[in-house]
């Protein structure tokens, strides 16, 4: 899906409570300004926040379902923040009125598999712990394993105590060694399907265990950024809805040049992990930099996220 062409109006949200969830992690509960039932809700889907500050930020939703009456996200503390959990940690106060998108999935659930292994590292707890709840209340065959350096970084663990032996926690400082992911992938059976949020160093970890897999039974999200952006220009795009044609030059993206020149794009995260930007590629060679999408996607050359990346070939005609 192309989501410039079919978006959903912003919902008005009020910011309903602020819970503590673990150390630097906050849980933050939005319900609609006209008190609605908000969109339903697929596990692994994730909302952007429209900051009050002007910043855009995707979070993975806490809770799937239909018909809810609020949505959560869980927000750390991102010591680098450029004006996002910086943001929400200093200024978002209980009554902050803002707004939010619809619910967008870029890391769906296979709800049929005869077995799910979920894996999360640190805030990457979000979507899985939503994936988990979602399993149990399907009564399905899952199992979690969540790492975090210490006991004090992990959210829900007293939620998370009433799953019993499902629920695998992992503590770095606690244990001495990280978790072993290459263990813990092989002792999946064939059928199992894998799901990962996490650190980038834990992914990268996480695809080589599980490398020899079927793809289809391997699933990953991103929260930050992989690789930086396509940045090398030196490129022309042409606007097919146009025919304008655009020189990108080093050092900016294809985004930077769209808003240059006062064309108006969806962007969010700026890092290839929300899929705002998509747009369709109609010519050309794309420099894949995003974290969406998947292997396959890729190699049909159909789609890019302008955000980040950029071009092999001297020329990208774009459905824009
Ligand atoms: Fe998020 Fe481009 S703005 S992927």
């Amino acid at each position: 899906m192309n989501p410039n062409t079919s978006l959903a109006e912003p919902i008005a949200v009020r910011l309903h409570s602020i819970t503590y969830a673990a150390r630097d992690t906050h849980l933050y509960e939005f319900v609609r300004a006209n008190d609605g039932a908000m969109p339903d809700v697929a596990p692994g889907a994730h909302v952007d926040l429209h900051l009050p500050n002007g910043t855009t930020r995707p979070y993975s939703l806490v809770r799937a379902g239909r018909g809810m009456k609020s949505y959560v996200v869980g927000v750390k503390l991102d010591p680098k923040s450029r004006g996002g959990s910086r943001f929400i940690h200093d200024k978002l106060m209980v009554g902050t009125q803002m707004s939010l998108s619809a619910p967008r999935n870029h890391f769906p659930l296979k709800e049929d598999a005869p077995h799910t292994l979920l894996i999360a590292g640190g805030i990457g707890i979000t979507p899985i712990w939503c994936m988990a709840q979602h399993l149990q209340e399907r009564n399905a065959s899952w199992e979690l394993w969540y790492s975090c350096r210490s006991r004090a970084d992990a959210a829900f663990r007293d939620e998370m105590a009433a799953f019993g032996d499902r629920v695998h926690l992992h503590f770095d400082e606690e244990a001495g060694t990280l978790i072993d992911l290459k263990a813990l992938v092989a002792s999946a059976s064939p059928e199992a399907h894998l799901y990962c949020c996490g650190p980038t160093p834990m992914l990268t970890a996480y695809e080589a265990a599980a490398a020899a897999r079927d793809p289809d039974t391997v699933h990953l999200e991103h929260f930050g950024s992989v690789q930086a952006a396509a940045t090398d220009g030196g490129y022309v795009i042409e606007l097919a809805r146009s025919g304008c044609e655009l020189a990108v030059p080093s050092g900016k993206s294809i985004l930077d040049v769209l808003v240059a020149n006062n064309i108006s794009m969806n962007s969010s995260c700026l890092q290839g992990v929300c899929g705002y930007c998509e747009v369709a590629v109609l010519e050309g060679e794309v420099d894949h930099r995003d974290s969406i999408l998947t292997p396959s996607e890729r190699a049909s050359n159909s789609t890019m996220m302008v955000c980040c990346s950029g071009a092999k070939s001297a020329r990208l005609v774009l459905d824009i």
